[in-house]
C-alpha cells in the first residue's frame, strides 16, 4: 500500500465517479488499517454524502456565503486577516465519522463564486493533506478541476470511463490538460465501468495508444442501482457483490490496500 495516497477520481458526467469513490472507501473500511482518511466531495452537485449515508450540514460553499455576509456586515469586526478567518471557519465543514472524515465543496451563490469556492477548497486541502494518510476526491465531471489545480496534491489520478466514445475522449483530454498544467501525478489510471467483457480488450488497446494504465473494470451490477434508488449507502453493499469485488481488485492494483 502507498501512503500518503491522495487520489482524484474524475471522468465524464455519469461515468460512475461517485459510485467508484464510495466503493473504494468501502475497501479501506474493510481493510481496517487505521489510516486517517479524508473523503472530499469536490463536485458542486454534492452527491457523495448520499452514496455514503452521511448527513451533511454545511459545505465549503455555504461557509463562504456565511463569511461574505459576516464580513460585509459593518457590525461584525473582523480583527485579523480575512483569509485566515475563512480558513478557520472551513474546518467547521468537516464531518467526522468513526472511520473517516468528510468534506464537501458545494457551491457559492452568484457570479464568480464557484471559482472562489474552488480556490478555498484547494487552499484548505493544502493545509489538510498533511493530516491524512489517504485522501479520496470525487471530482466534478469533465476537466475544469485540473486547470483550476484542485488536483494539485494528488499523486494518483483515476479516470472512470464508461463504454462510450465520449468517455474515452474526456479521458484523453484529462491526460492532455494534466500535461499542460504540469501536475506531477505519479500514477494515472483508467477504470472501465459497465464495460461488457466483449469490449474490455478495446479499452486495453485504447489505453495503450494514449498512455493510460488500466486499473481494472467494474461490471454492471443491478445492486448498485437498487441501492441508489432506495437511498442506501453504497458502503453497505455486500462484500461479495460483483461490483465490490471488482473495486477491491482495483484498490489492490492501485496500491490503496494490500
Ligand atoms: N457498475 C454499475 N452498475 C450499475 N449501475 C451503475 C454502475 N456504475 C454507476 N451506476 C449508476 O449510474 C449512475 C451514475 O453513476 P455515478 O453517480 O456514480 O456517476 P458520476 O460519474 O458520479 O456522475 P456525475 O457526473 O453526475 O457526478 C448512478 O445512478 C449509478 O447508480
Ligand atoms: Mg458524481
Amino acid at each position: 500500500m502507498k501512503r500518503p495516497f491522495i487520489a482524484s477520481i474524475s471522468g465524464k458526467g455519469g461515468s460512475g465517479k461517485t459510485t467508484f469513490t464510495a466503493l473504494l472507501l468501502k475497501t479501506l473500511l474493510e481493510a481496517n488499517y487505521g489510516d486517517k482518511t479524508l473523503v472530499v466531495d469536490a463536485d458542486p452537485a454534492t452527491n457523495l454524502p448520499e452514496a455514503l449515508g452521511l448527513t451533511l450540514y454545511r459545505t465549503i460553499g455555504d461557509i463562504v456565503e456565511e463569511f461574505r455576509r459576516r464580513v460585509d456586515d459593518p457590525r461584525v469586526a473582523v480583527g485579523y486577516r480575512k483569509d485566515v478567518y475563512l480558513e478557520g471557519l472551513v474546518y467547521e465543514a468537516i464531518v467526522e465519522t468513526e472511520d473517516y472524515d468528510f468534506i464537501a465543496m458545494g457551491r457559492g451563490e452568484g457570479e464568480g463564486c464557484y471559482c472562489y469556492v474552488n480556490a478555498v477548497l484547494t487552499r484548505v486541502l493544502s493545509m489538510l493533506h498533511k493530516n491524512y494518510d489517504v485522501i479520496l476526491m470525487d471530482m466534478e465531471a469533465g476537466l475544469e478541476h485540473i486547470s483550476r489545480r484542485t488536483d494539485r496534491h494528488v499523486n494518483t489520478m483515476i479516470v472512470v470511463v464508461d463504454p462510450s466514445m465520449m468517455g474515452l475522449k474526456t479521458a484523453e483530454r484529462i491526460k492532455e490538460v494534466v500535461r499542460e498544467v504540469k501536475i506531477e501525478v505519479e500514477e494515472i489510471y483508467v477504470v472501465g465501468n459497465r464495460y461488457p467483457k466483449s469490449v474490455e480488450e478495446k479499452l486495453f488497446n485504447w489505453a495503450r495508444s494514449v498512455g493510460y494504465e488500466v486499473a481494472g473494470f467494474i461490471p454492471e451490477d443491478p445492486l448498485i442501482q437498487e441501492y441508489s434508488v432506495l437511498g442506501k449507502p453504497l458502503t453497505q453493499m455486500p462484500s461479495d457483490s460483483t461490483a465490490f469485488k471488482a473495486v477491491k481488485a482495483i484498490a489492490r492494483k492501485i496500491k490503496l490496500i494490500d
